[in-house]
């Protein structure tokens, strides 16, 4: 499966949608610090839901540390930046994706980092600055999961488990 790195996040509730996104594909999800949270977050807590505690996560002090912790990967950097589009590669199980912070996108240092293999983009209409952090992992990592057939997933839902209200009980779907 995938690595999906945040590099310094800032937003609690974009971190917490990103590990529920952890917990039903099976990615691990990597933070880079310092961030703009703590792990107990309200807001972090509730987007998470408890889909938290069934998403691997690790915390990293800092660049360097993650990548030592992922070296011999490649490292897709997701930045409006780039020229690539994100569709245009051929994903493998253990690519790295890097996002970065919300106010300010990834660094130029950390996109040109020897680490860092590819800089990649998800196409937007002209006029708009960006998508949302947790937003654009989901697309990267679907598409990455996707060319691998999905593997892993399941057709069914877990033994017990209605729709939530809060993922729209009674509407249609
Ligand atoms: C809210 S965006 C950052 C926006 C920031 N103002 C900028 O200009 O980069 C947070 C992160 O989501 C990812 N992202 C958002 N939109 C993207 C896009 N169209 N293509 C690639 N990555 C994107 C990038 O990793 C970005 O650093």
């Amino acid at each position: 499966m995938f690595d999906v790195v945040f590099y310094h996040p800032e937003i609690p509730p974009n971190t917490g949608n990103a590990m529920r996104l952890a917990a039903v594909t099976g990615c691990r999800l990597h933070l880079i610090e310092p961030l703009g949270y703590t792990l107990d977050d309200a807001k972090l807590r509730r987007a998470g839901m408890d889909y938290r505690d069934r998403a691997t996560v690790t915390v990293h002090p800092d660049l360097e540390a993650c990548a030592a912790a992922l070296s011999g990967r490649r490292v897709f950097a997701f930045t409006v930046d780039a020229h690539v589009l994100y569709t245009d590669l051929a994903y493998e199980p253990g690519d790295v994706l890097l996002f970065g912070p919300e106010s300010v996108g990834l660094p130029d240092e950390v996109q040109h980092h020897p680490w860092v293999s590819e800089r990649v983009r998800i196409p937007m209409v002209a006029g708009v600055r960006s998508l949302n952090l947790s937003n654009a992992a989901a697309i990267a990592v679907y598409e990455a999961w996707r060319q691998q057939g999905f593997a892993g997933s399941s057709r069914r839902r877990a033994a017990g488990e209605g729709p939530s209200s809060e993922d729209g009980a009674g509407a249609i779907r």
